[in-house]
This record gives structure tokens, C-alpha cells and sequence, in this order.
């Protein structure tokens, strides 16, 4: 067994290395107004999503009591799997307990079947984790070009299946997948594409339906694998894949991370089921959230986009100054460093809420040009 110096002195030498790299984080304080939430129509205030988690949880208890194949799989499961499926233009979807693990467990069940992969160079930690512990044959493609996959594609083994991996709306630069060039490229092919649809649901498409809905384009479970999260613009908990319903069924057998885990607690399935029903029924909010975003946007001299995230780059130095001069105001930005994006690209991620109010993008506008940064 090792002394005690030397257990704290291994853990303390690793920490060193982590600062010394730019890569220890640290936990922000909760106080402060947050700049990047991705709570993006306020849902998680909204009084009919509390009061449904409140009621249901009155009834029903706190926890799940269990797994989905154990004592967990309450019955809301069902009904919130009936109501993302609907809201996306599908015919079957499954619930999990968060969206990282509905990416994981569905690379896990794709691989049995597509056992190659091409994913985007800018996807979530969630599927390369996934992906990897998937042990898929997998090739990066450059961010967006659909031009380097096509002929990766031609370079493929000849009739070997496979999965294309992109995001709809990417949850670190806001801008978008080109998704029916990737879809021609499947029909092309042969594959399917999963779409991680986290950070689209909610502020893509007219309707707030996601990727999908933004590129025109109907729901072929054949050709596409959808994941997401009830986590952002749905303001609660838990992850979701609208599928094909033999892929669903494939993945209670295969997905480790849907098995292996204690289901959702029955409040916070009523509160998505509320959510997800208020975004159906009022397209406002997403126009809502339109108008602030091109607000923000023309305040800070971004050029207009749809997405609710802004990426503000910079050097360094510019970047810390905007983010503690936000600080100084009681907003939190924090800098974003490697590895969560990639060398050089650090940035300033913020994310436009129908919470923000007129000051709030005032005191953004504010900071950013005393740092000068689009001089
Ligand atoms: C693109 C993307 N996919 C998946 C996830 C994971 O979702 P969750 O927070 O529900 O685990 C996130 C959230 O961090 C994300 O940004």
C-alpha cells in the first residue's frame, strides 16, 4: 500500500500537469447568471412543467426504483416515448436516463449492424465515447465536408455497411449539419445517419422539430437515427432515440448504458411529457427565442443565424477579459478550453434564452467591444 505522501503526492503531481496543460476544470459558482445555459425556452420554469413534475411525484414517488428491465419501467415511459416519437415524424422511440447515454448505447447497437463509422471531426464527447467503446472501424471526416466523406465512401470496402455521425445544430459552434447531402450520400451508398438532434430540438425548424424539420425533410427510419436530450431546450432530464422499431428493439438488448442504469424518476418523465407538449402546441416559443437570438446577434455585430448558441473566438487574453468583465456584472461565460473543443479554438460559448432580458445583452454587447474584439 502506498504512504499517504505518496498517494497525495501522485494525485497532486497529475492535477499539475492538468493546470499546467490548460485542462483542470473547475467547478463555477451557481450564483451567478448563466450566459450558457441551454435551457433555450425556458421550460425549466415553466408552471405546468413544475406543476406536472410536483403532482406526478406526489403520487408516485421520488425514484424509479430501478432499471428499465427491472422495477423502473413506469408506465410515462411509454407515454413520453409515444410523444417524441410523434413530435419527430416517427414511428418508435426509446427513453434513456440522460442523452449522453442514449448516444452511447446507440453507437453500441448501430455497430452490430453498420460495423463502420464516418464521424464529423465535431461531434459530441458522448459519441466518441460511444463510438469507441463500441469498437467500431471508424474514419473522421473534416467538420461538415460532405465532399472528403464522399470519397472516403468510394474508398470503402464495397456493400460494408455503415453509419454516418453528425449533429444537427452543434452544441459548441452553432452552426449546422448539411443533412440532406449526408442523407443523398447514405441513398448513395447504402448506410444510415445517426443525427444527434440535442441541441436542434427546440430551436431548429419553424416548429422547433429539430434537423429534420429545418432541412424539410421527412422522417425515413431506414436512413436515419435520431438521438437527443430532454436537457435543453426541453429544460429537464433524461435522453431519447426516435428510431426504426427493430433498431429500438435491438437496443433493450444491446445498449449497455439503457440496461445497466436506474430508470428516470416518474416527476421527471411527467415534466418532459408536459414540455414536450407545450413546445407542440406553441410554435411562439420558438419565435420567441428567433427574435432574442437576432437581437444578441445584431448587438454583438454577428451576422444573423437561426442558432441560439454564439461561439465568441479570440485570442486568449481577449477572451478572459470579456469573461471577467462579465463577471464583474454577475454573468458567468466561462473561457472554453481543450478538450472540449479543439487546440486553438478556444472560445466564449454563449447560448440566447427566452429568460434573457434586453440588459442582459446590453452588458454582453458591452463587454465584448471594450475587449475589441472584432476590430
Ligand atoms: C450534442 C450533445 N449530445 C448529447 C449530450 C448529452 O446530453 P445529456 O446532458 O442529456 O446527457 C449533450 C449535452 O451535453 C450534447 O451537447
Amino acid at each position: 500500500m502506498p504512504s499517504s505522501d505518496t498517494f497525495k503526492s501522485r494525485i497532486e503531481s497529475r492535477l499539475f500537469e492538468l493546470d499546467a496543460a490548460g485542462r483542470r476544470k473547475r467547478l463555477p459558482q451557481y450564483s451567478l447568471r448563466q450566459l450558457s445555459s441551454n435551457d433555450y425556452l425556458g421550460l425549466s420554469r415553466h408552471p405546468e412543467v413544475i406543476e406536472a413534475i410536483v403532482k406526478t411525484t406526489a403520487a408516485e414517488g421520488s425514484g424509479s426504483t430501478g432499471s428499465r428491465l427491472l422495477s423502473g419501467n413506469h408506465p410515462l415511459n411509454a407515454s413520453l416515448e409515444e410523444a417524441i416519437a410523434d413530435f419527430k415524424g416517427g414511428s418508435a422511440a426509446l427513453v434513456f436516463s440522460t442523452g449522453y447515454q442514449a448516444n452511447i448505447s446507440m453507437m453500441l447497437t448501430l455497430s452490430n449492424i453498420y460495423p463502420f463509422v464516418y464521424s464529423d471531426s465535431h461531434i459530441h464527447a458522448s459519441l466518441i465515447d460511444g463510438i469507441r467503446l463500441s469498437g467500431s472501424n471508424c474514419q473522421i471526416f473534416p467538420h461538415n465536408d460532405t465532399e472528403a466523406l464522399r470519397s472516403m465512401l468510394e474508398k470503402k470496402p464495397l456493400g460494408e455497411p455503415f453509419v454516418i455521425v453528425t449533429e444537427s445544430l452543434f452544441s459548441m459552434d452553432g452552426d449546422r449539419s448539411p443533412i440532406a447531402a449526408l442523407l443523398n450520400l447514405c441513398d448513395e451508398h447504402d448506410g444510415i445517419l445517426l443525427i444527434d438532434d440535442a441541441h436542434g430540438t427546440g430551436t431548429l425548424g419553424l416548429e422547433g422539430r429539430g434537423g429534420l424539420e429545418h432541412a424539410s425533410l421527412a422522417f425515413n427510419p431506414q436512413r436515419v437515427v435520431l438521438t437527443g436530450t430532454f436537457s435543453k431546450a426541453l429544460g429537464g432530464l433524461g435522453g431519447y432515440t426516435v428510431c426504426h422499431p427493430l433498431i429500438r428493439e435491438l437496443t433493450i438488448s444491446l445498449g449497455r448504458s439503457f440496461i445497466y442504469t436506474t430508470a428516470l424518476p416518474p416527476g421527471i418523465l411527467a415534466g418532459n411529457i408536459a414540455a414536450l407538449s407545450l413546445l407542440d402546441q406553441d410554435p411562439d416559443l420558438v419565435s420567441k427565442l428567433r427574435t432574442r437570438v437576432r437581437k444578441v446577434r445584431d448587438a454583438i455585430g454577428l451576422p444573423p443565424s437561426p442558432s441560439p448558441i454564439i461561439p465568441i473566438r479570440g485570442p486568449i487574453e481577449k477572451l478572459e477579459l470579456i469573461a471577467s468583465s462579465l463577471r464583474e456584472k454577475g454573468l458567468f461565460a466561462p473561457v472554453i478550453h481543450p478538450p472540449t473543443v479543439a487546440d486553438g479554438e478556444e472560445c466564449i460559448r454563449i447560448s440566447v434564452t427566452n429568460h434573457w432580458d434586453d440588459a442582459i445583452t446590453e452588458q454582453l454587447s458591452e463587454s465584448v467591444k471594450n475587449a475589441q474584439l472584432f476590430q
